[in-house]
């Protein structure tokens, strides 16, 4: 079998790194263990005892507020014998985490409080036995985990994210992400390894083919040349003759409370490695979380946020805005589908190429992600 490869092309990863076992092994120690991790809003858990459960890497970890306000990650692993305590993606504790095994229970701070039969273990040290806990943070209403023994500081690892893409935080922060609410959440089982997701997303050469919606409301994206020598900080403009980022391109929503003049009508995509992308329109926010939980298999959660007062009024319709990219994701999550089962066929053997336009993002990615696997770029 003969691979042809010209230097005006340069080559994607190998086709084991989107199949094998070992790889996906390496990713989540190496990366989603290591780096801070995406796990959802703390809107989501507004009061005392509410919870999310979350995979991160191979763990399982619980995010619950304490009576304090303050929200705490702990391993979602009872010190007893190994029980899961919370068995939902998210839920209410109530005043305390109790085992559903043998009722070994836990305050919302992770410490022991009591066990049945505790008369017999009152020489037990209990502070010896609390939940393990795993950092967690939060930056513009994102809540974010780290499993690492000792993690930069989550500002460091998102900050040079955004202001690669924007070229100015203060563009990033007229958002207000974390001023704003959840207004749809659609969650998409993906059949394709994580990265494929990745790449997808950090080139448009495919969106003149499969995107008819996205192109006719960014006409920019039309371009198979689009993205060459890297993403515009400026942004990408929505057609002059539609009023909005949505599916008809007519319902106009309120405007992000702190955008300037100059942010109006403009759309921005990017990656927030390790698990998130966002998306900036100057009427709504869409944020994805993903999950990669095989080789092969990825979960996708994506947001569409609005500001409190669309969602809380009851006075807008805010499925057309949902719609666009709802019809994106499908079409993306579909493409990402058609590739995976050839990642493994003789035909891929050694890979396939990047075009130009889609070398500049796509290599950053691999960099980052060939550096966090400790492989030189
Ligand atoms: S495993 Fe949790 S109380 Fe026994
Ligand atoms: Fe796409």
């Amino acid at each position: 079998m003969s691979t042809t490869r010209d230097s005006v092309l340069m080559p994607t990863l190998g086709s084991h790194y989107y199949t094998d076992d070992a790889v996906f092994e390496a990713e989540n120690e190496l990366i989603f263990e290591s780096q801070w991790y995406y796990v959802g809003r703390a809107d989501e858990i507004p009061a005392p005892g509410r919870f999310l459960r979350r995979r991160v890497g191979r763990e399982t970890v619980l995010l619950v507020r304490g009576r304090d306000q303050v929200i705490r990650g702990f391993l979602n692993v009872c010190r007893h014998r190994g029980a899961q305590l919370c068995l939902t993606e998210t839920g209410d504790t109530g005043k305390a985490i109790r085992c559903p095994y043998h009722a070994w229970t836990y305050g919302l701070d992770g410490r022991l409080i009591t066990a049945p039969n505790w008369q017999a273990m009152d020489s037990l040290d209990r502070d010896g036995y609390g939940l393990h806990d795993v950092h967690v943070e939060q930056w513009e209403g994102l809540l974010w985990v780290s499993l690492a023994e000792r993690p930069e500081p989550l500002r460091d690892q998102l900050r040079p994210q955004i202001e690669a893409r924007l070229a100015d935080y203060a563009k990033f922060e007229r958002y207000d992400l974390g001023g704003l609410k959840v207004g749809g959440r659609v969650e998409y089982d993906v059949a394709a390894n994580w990265k494929l997701i990745y790449e997808n997303f950090q080139e448009c050469y495919h969106c003149g083919t499969i995107h008819p919606e996205l192109v006719h409301t960014i006409p920019e994206f039309q371009s198979p040349a689009m993205g060459t020598g890297g993403y515009d900080p400026t942004g990408y403009a929505i057609a002059a003759e539609l009023d909005s980022f949505s599916l008809s391109g007519r319902t106009v929503l309120p405007t992000l409370p702190h955008l300037l003049p100059e942010d109006d009508r403009l759309y921005y995509g990017m990656v927030v490695r390790p698990n998130c992308f966002i998306s900036l329109v100057s009427d709504h926010v869409i944020v994805h979380r993903f999950e990669p939980l095989a080789p092969d298999r990825t979960k996708a959660v994506c947001e569409w946020l609005f500001p409190a007062e669309v969602i809380d009024s009851g006075g807008y319709d805010v499925s057309d805005a949902i719609a666009l990219f709802g019809k994106v994701n499908e079409q993306d999550f579909a493409a990402a589908q058609w590739c995976q089962p050839n990642m493994s066929s003789r035909a891929y053997r050694d890979g396939g190429v990047l075009v130009p336009s889609e070398q500049t993002q796509i290599g950053v990615f691999y960099q980052w992600y060939l550096a966090s696997l400790g492989e030189v770029a």
